[in-house]
Order: C-alpha cells, then sequence, then structure tokens
C-alpha cells in the first residue's frame, strides 16, 4: 500500500515540520510532535471560486443590515462581546476544565430560546441527560432548546443546513471528528479542519457558531494557535478554582474592543453577574494591616477597584524570594529597584510577595503606585489609610506619570466611599474635587514625605 503524504505537527502550538523534532522551535516544548497525515485541499474550492467569478463591491453600498448584534441576555456577556452577538460570527471561548464554560453557555442559549431564537446547542462531552440535570440546575426558562449529542463532523454539518439555527454551540472543538481526517480528535489536523468546517458553515448559512476551546496548562487554547487566527473573537473564561467569581475577558475581537471583562459569581443555580466588581473585590480586606493598598484601575470602559498586597520581610537565604500573584513578576522587579534606586531604601535582604487579592490578574501600569506604596507601608510596617485609594504609573527615574481615564477612577472611588485619593499630579488638576480630597503626587520622595 503507498504511503500517504505525513507531517509533523506540534500538539501545543500547530508548529509544522518535515521532520519529527525533539522541542518545538515554535513554544520551545519537548516531545510535543506527532506525525499526522497531510490533508488534500483546496482544488475544489478553487473550482468553486472560478466558477462564481465574484464582482467587487463598492465600500459604500455595503450596508450595515447583516451585522446586527443580538443581545446574549446578559449584561456582562454582551460588554465583553463588544455590545452583543454579531450575527455570523465564530467566536472561541477557553478556559480550564470545570472554569463554567458549558454552564455559561447553556445559560446564554436558555436565555435565547425564550426570547425566540433558534438555537442547537451540540456537545460532544457529555450525554443529553448530563446536560438535562445542568439546565435544571440553572432554573426554569420559558422555550425549547435543541440538543445534539454528537462528535461526527458530517452529521453535525447535515444537521445544521436542515435546521438551519440562528446560533450553533459546539462544546469542545476537540472532540469533534472529521472522519476524512484519520488523526484522533483533539489533534492539530483535526481541530483545524473541524474549525474550518464550522467556519464555512458561519460564513455562508450566516449562522453564529460559538466554540469551546480546552486550555493547555500553559493557558493557551490546546490545539493549534490557528485556531485562535481562524475565529473572529476570542474569550477566556479564568478565575481561580476556589473562589466563586469567575472573570471572561477578550483577547481577540474583530466586533469590539478587547480590554473589557465580565465578572460573574458561580452559585448554586448556575452563574450570576456581578454588576459591581469593586465592591466585591474589596469585600474582606484587612482593615489597619501594612502592605495593603487599594488600587482603582480601568478594565475596558469600567473602573474597577483591586486590593494590592505586599509582604516584605528579611530573607534568610543569598537570595531574596520575589513572587508576583496577580501581576507581573518583572514590573515587581524593576518596582522594587526603582524604590531602591529613587528612594534609597535598601531591599536586597528582604524578600518581598506581592498578590492581588481575589486572584485577578492585571497588567495595567496605574496599578504601579499602589504596589510601591503597598511595599513602602510593609517594609516601614506603616499601615495605610483604609480609606485611601492609590493610583498611577511610576517611570524608572521615580516619577509618576499620568493615566488615562482618571476621572473615571476618582468617581468610582467616590461612589464607594473612599475618602482620600492619591494620583499623579498631572491628573488631579484637571478633576472635580467634591467629595473626595484629591492628593496629587509628582514623584516617588513626594509620595513618601507625605505618607508613609
Ligand atoms: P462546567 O460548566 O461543566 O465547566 P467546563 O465546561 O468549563 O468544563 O463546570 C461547571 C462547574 O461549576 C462544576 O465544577 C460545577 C459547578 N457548578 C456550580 O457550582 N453551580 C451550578 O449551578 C453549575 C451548573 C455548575
Ligand atoms: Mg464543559
Amino acid at each position: 500500500m503507498a504511503k500517504g503524504k505525513t507531517v509533523f505537527y506540534c500538539q501545543s502550538c500547530g508548529y509544522e515540520s518535515a521532520k519529527w523534532m525533539g522541542q518545538c522551535p515554535g513554544c520551545r516544548e519537548w516531545n510535543t510532535f506527532v506525525e499526522e497525515p497531510v490533508i488534500a485541499s483546496g482544488s475544489s474550492h478553487r473550482k468553486l471560486t472560478a466558477a462564481r467569478r465574484e464582482e467587487p463591491t463598492l465600500l459604500s453600498k455595503v450596508s450595515r443590515e447583516n451585522n446586527c448584534r443580538i443581545s446574549t441576555e446578559i449584561q456582562e456577556f454582551d460588554r465583553v462581546l463588544g455590545g452583543g452577538i454579531v450575527s455570523g460570527s465564530m467566536v472561541l471561548v477557553g478556559g480550564d476544565p470545570g472554569i463554567g464554560k458549558s454552564t455559561l453557555l447553556l445559560q446564554m442559549c436558555l436565555l435565547l430560546v425564550s426570547k425566540n431564537h433558534k438555537v442547537l446547542y451540540i456537545s460532544g462531552e457529555e450525554s443529553l441527560q448530563q446536560i438535562k440535570i445542568r439546565a435544571d440546575r440553572l432554573g426554569d426558562y420559558s422555550g425549547d432548546l435543541m440538543m445534539l449529542c454528537e462528535t461526527d463532523l458530517e452529521a453535525i454539518q447535515e444537521v445544521i443546513e436542515r435546521i438551519k439555527p440562528e446560533l450553533v454551540i459546539i462544546d469542545s472543538i476537540q472532540t469533534m471528528c472529521k472522519s476524512d481526517v484519520s488523526s484522533a480528535p483533539g489533534s492539530v489536523s483535526q481541530v483545524r479542519e473541524s474549525t474550518g468546517v464550522f467556519m464555512k458553515i458561519a460564513k455562508t448559512l450566516g449562522v453564529t457558531v460559538f466554540i469551546v476551546g480546552h486550555v493547555t496548562k500553559e493557558g493557551v487554547v490546546a490545539g493549534p494557535r490557528v485556531l485562535e487566527h481562524m475565529v473572529d473573537t476570542v474569550l477566556y473564561f479564568e478565575g481561580e478554582r476556589h473562589a466563586a467569581y469567575r472573570i471572561l475577558r477578550s483577547v481577540k475581537n474583530r466586533f469590539g474592543s478587547t480590554n473589557e471583562i465580565g465578572v460573574f459569581e458561580m452559585g448554586q443555580s448556575g452563574l450570576k453577574e456581578v454588576l459591581n466588581p469593586s465592591q466585591y473585590l474589596l469585600d474582606g480586606r484587612p482593615e489597619g494591616a501594612s502592605g495593603s493598598v487599594v488600587a482603582c484601575l480601568m478594565e475596558g470602559t469600567r473602573p474597577v477597584m483591586v486590593e494590592v498586597q505586599a509582604l516584605v520581610c528579611r530573607t534568610n537565604f543569598n537570595m531574596p524570594r520575589r513572587t508576583a500573584a496577580g501581576m507581573d513578576y518583572n514590573r515587581v522587579n524593576l518596582l522594587m529597584a526603582v524604590i531602591e534606586k529613587r528612594l534609597g531604601l535598601s531591599l536586597a535582604n528582604w524578600d518581598a510577595y506581592i498578590n492581588i487579592a481575589g486572584g485577578m490578574k492585571l497588567n495595567a501600569p496605574a496599578l504601579d503606585l499602589a504596589v510601591v506604596t503597598a511595599i513602602i507601608s510593609s517594609y516601614k510596617d506603616l499601615p495605610i489609610d483604609e480609606k485611601t485609594v492609590i493610583f498611577g504609573e511610576v517611570g524608572l527615574s521615580g516619577e509618576v506619570r499620568g493615566v488615562s481615564m482618571a476621572v473615571q477612577c476618582v468617581q468610582e472611588a467616590k461612589k464607594l466611599g473612599f475618602e482620600k485619593c492619591i494620583l499623579p499630579k498631572v491628573n488631579a488638576a484637571g478633576i472635580d474635587k467634591g467629595g473626595i480630597e484629591l492628593i496629587g503626587v509628582a514623584n516617588l520622595r513626594e509620595l513618601v514625605s507625605k505618607f508613609i
């Protein structure tokens, strides 16, 4: 029997190679190359376009009609999607196992069918009974959802073409399997081929497709990175497993901003929206403890307040230990270097542990000033007044730089009953002072001489 052509794919990032390799040059993982057959493609596609003879359309003649958005009926979800589901788009929802992807999508489907939308939920992981049990936990909804437990792509394609739903959910792309691809479900070729099929369905029939994708231990969607390039929107559902709340974040969105987050709380009857995340994140904050500071920063169009904690203590080893949970480790090292050099504090013999309380992951520069304050507060063991909010970017020479949308942050602080706000001097000038004491600082020396 003639051997078909094969190539090797990295199962972690989708890197393609003619030869087997021990280490992937793309993602530096070891032993991830697996041999998979080459799939002949392109011939039928080319014939089709030649026969159809498409004419270019003038941009001004394109109507926006078919770009209308459907609300998911979940405000936080809509916000992350950029104002609702764009029909005919393809959305990838990634996240750790058990984080609540299936729950979120099932809840959305139930809300949509109760608003008379035609929705098809395809599960390749769970049986109808299992989904029924979950749906019962979520509460009573009117309307009926169409369900299908199937992993075979041809069968699924046939059903979608026959039923023509508005919205299709594919619960996990890693279980889908195209019969003419000989590799196992979840492999790079299978995932890529299946996504291609769904993309064609989405674009030709105008069906919106939501795809669930599993996440590898590094936190990227398992299978090829190409998956992320193919879809219109990539959302990540994340959170600490022991904490009740979950954050839906968009990392790619062709129809909206990518820095919006949606906050949910997992409870006995499914996910509940958290419309005021600041209040939620600040619950249970210690009072009068050193090293605890409240920061405010923008997540998309919404200000969010978080507690930044620092613990600085004497090191017992030659090398001080530093950890950062919830923010960039290198940024913490950089800020500590700035403190040493510009304020003359010697931190070389001190361990430092930084934590963003509540398991949020943030990397906005507006957090810098709060981190610096928390470190100094813990080092000197002097608590910061708990009714104070701090935000601002810190530069390498110890200057405090302005941040965008400071007005919203100050308003949020006022709303939550804070009395003092330490912010960059440039921002302080243009903000109405009513109801809150604004203290502008231009550099770290000023910060320390005034507060710590
Ligand atoms: P699931 O939605 O199946 O996650 P994924 O599809 O991302 O793997 O996970 C649901 C988890 O949430 C599971 O551990 C049980 C829990 N859960 C609740 O706490 N309350 C609920 O109402 C439901 C439906 C699930
Ligand atoms: Mg699931």
